[in-house]
Parts: C-alpha cells; structure tokens; sequence
C-alpha cells in the first residue's frame, strides 16, 4: 500500500495558508500586547517602548495572548472546516453564528468588542434564520472586518466570487449589520482571495470598488433591511474611492505614492483622518484599509509591515490581524525558521482542512 501525502507538510500553497492563519494571530498578538498597545492611542509611545524591549526581533512574546481578532478568525475558520466541501450557505451560516456565539466563552482577557459580543449572545443558531439579527446603525465597527480573512483562503477561484461576497456580508451582518461593517468583512477576503491568486496588491483597491455593486445587489435581492442598508452604503465606498486616489491606485495599475516624510507620526495623524470617529482601524472600513496601506508600502519586509500595521495609535491589533493574514498567504513563512515553522507543523489537523477542503 502506498503511504498517503503527509498532510501535515507545510510547503507551497500548504505553507501560504498555515502562514496566513498564523501570522494574522502573532500580528494580533504584537498589535494587543496583552491590551497594552491596542488601547495606547500614541504611535510614538508604542515604537519607544518597542525599542526600550530590543525591538521586533527581540521581543519574548510567550506571554502575548492572541486577542478577540483571532479567536473570532478561528471561529470563522472552524465553520469553514465543519461546513465541509461543497457546503450549503444555509448550513454554513448555522455553523459560523454556532461558533460565533461559543467563541464568548473565550474572552477573558481578549477585549472582545460590544457589537461582536452583546450579538453573538442574541444569535440562535438552531432556529431558521436565528442568524440573522436587524439592521442597526451603530454597527459600523471592525468586528466584522477581522474574522472574515480566511473566508478568501476557503473561496480563492474567481468562479468563487458570489459565494466570497454572501458569505463575507452574512458572516459579518451577524454581529455587524450595517455596510460600513460588513462591508470590511469582504474587503478582508476579497483581498485574501487576491492574494492566493498572487494578485498584485496595488491592483486589490480597484477589485474591491469593482465589487462593490455586485455586493449591493446581492443586499436588494437577500430582501432583509434593504432601505436602510442603502441608506448608509455610500460611506464605506466614498472613504475607500478617496484612499485610493489619495495614494493614486484608483485605476488599479500606477504605482502607490506615499508622502514624505512617512514615519510614526505621520502615520498615526493619516490613520485618524481615515477614521470614523478618531481611533483610526476601529471601523469596517479603515481597519482593512490601514492592513492594505502598510502591505503597499511593506512588500515582502515582515518587519516593515509591523512598524505600520500593527504598532500605531489606532486600533493596531485589527489592523495587524488582517495584514499579517495577507502577508503570510503572500510570502509564507519566508526568512522564518523558529518558531513559525514549528507552529506550521503543530497547527490543528481541522485548519489545514480549511485548504484541503478548497476544490
Ligand atoms: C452594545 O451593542 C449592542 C448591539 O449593537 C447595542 O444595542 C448596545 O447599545 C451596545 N452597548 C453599548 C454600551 O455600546
């Protein structure tokens, strides 16, 4: 008998995606530093202390729990997993508010939001359409937005895209039902999807505005608070449309252009001009956006990408969760061979399923 694959190799797309899963969680975990970092609103204070630690290479982060981020991620991901190979939408979506709602039981000390939590109590997953709950206005935070990652890693093909775009916005309307988001919740699997299929990252802004009516659509045709979910659709697409004229991106081919000077500073002043409410990357929209800013300007630097996504004055450790995602289905476990490489083999059977269940 001839011995099957061992599955628990990590190499080529394999590796990607163990990577991906693992790298959101350390960026998370950096991001957080144990509440520390995400709730220091000062970018300046956080690279100081940085440094006083020895700085990204040096930091001893066995104590460093994994924050709300990863845990919901994970949850998104387990659902993925049970859903199995060709699942139905209703079933997964029995299974992700069923995860969502047992993933409470694993909060202390993770600072879970008040939408995420206070909703996922409300969802009851046994019941039709007991994962649904109604529309509310308040509920443009990046709840959504930093658990739906692997949601791309599960529907990369392009002949996937209708089931990303239901499965982003239901998954994310579960606790967050309003455009702003569950808006991000696509945008985070939309640009994970990208990049399995090695789409260039200065090329993902565009893709995103492109979807945005297919989106829309499927919102008018789901029939469920369609009114008020128009009403306050613009605002995620005019704040994306004016980020990516900003940096001159908008047609999807040009170079990104960053100003100068670009540092600690700087950063943290053009995060809170992005935000909602002055914590930049505590929304829907600017928590994948700041993700995306850093992965432009970091191409394949683990460390470049620390210093913008996950160490600022915002809300870091969102914003760290999904561009660490991004970066590890782009680049691996490059230059890494501790730590990372003993977690890509340590890695729970059921996720390395969320791979082998991609057809
Ligand atoms: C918590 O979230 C729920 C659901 O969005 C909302 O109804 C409630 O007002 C929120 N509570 C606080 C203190 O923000």
């Amino acid at each position: 008998m001839t011995p099957s694959p061992e599955p628990s190799k990590c190499e080529g797309l394999m590796e990607k995606y163990v990577a991906a899963m693992v790298l959101s969680a350390a960026g998370d975990s950096l991001g957080y530093y144990n509440g520390k970092w995400e709730f220091l609103q000062d970018g300046e204070k956080i690279h100081r202390q940085l440094a006083q630690l020895g700085g990204l290479d040096a930091l001893d982060v066995g104590r460093w729990r994994v924050s709300d981020d990863t845990v919901m991620h994970l949850a998104t991901a387990e659902a993925l997993v049970e859903a199995g190979k060709a699942p139905k939408l209703t079933q997964l979506y029995y299974l992700l508010a069923k995860h969502y709602q047992d993933c409470m039981e694993d909060m202390d000390g993770r600072a879970p939001g008040n939408a995420s939590m206070h909703n996922a109590m409300q969802l009851k997953p046994g019941k039709p359409n007991g994962w649904r709950i109604p529309f509310n206005s308040h509920e443009g935070g990046c709840g959504a937005a930093m658990r739906a990652m692997c949601i791309g890693l599960r529907f990369p093909h392009h002949s996937q895209l209708d089931t990303l775009i239901q499965v982003s916005i239901e998954s994310g309307r579960m606790t967050h039902h309003h455009p702003t988001g569950y808006l991000g919740a696509l945008a985070s699997a939309l640009f994970t999807a990208y990049a399995v299929n090695a789409r260039p990252p200065l090329q993902w802004g565009k893709g995103l505005m492109e979807l945005l009516p297919e989106a829309k659509k499927y919102i008018i045709q789901s029939g469920y608070f369609v009114e008020e979910n128009l009403q306050h659709w613009s605002y995620f697409q005019t704040k994306w449309e004016n980020y990516l004229k900003l940096r001159g991106i908008l047609d999807g081919e040009s170079a990104p252009t960053f100003p100068e000077p670009f540092g600690v500073k700087e950063r943290d002043q053009f995060y809170t001009s992005l935000s909602y409410s002055g914590w930049g990357g505590s929304s829907g929209h600017d928590a994948p956006m700041i993700a995306y800013d850093a992965v432009l300007a970091a191409g394949d630097s683990w460390k470049e990408l620390a210093h913008r996504a996950f160490f600022h004055g915002g809300d870091s450790d969102s914003t760290a969760a999904i561009a660490g995602c991004w970066w590890g289905v782009m680049y691996g476990f490059k230059g890494r061979t501790t730590i990372e490489t003993w977690l890509c083999h340590q890695m729970p059977p059921s996720l390395r399923l969320l791979r082998t269940n991609v057809s």
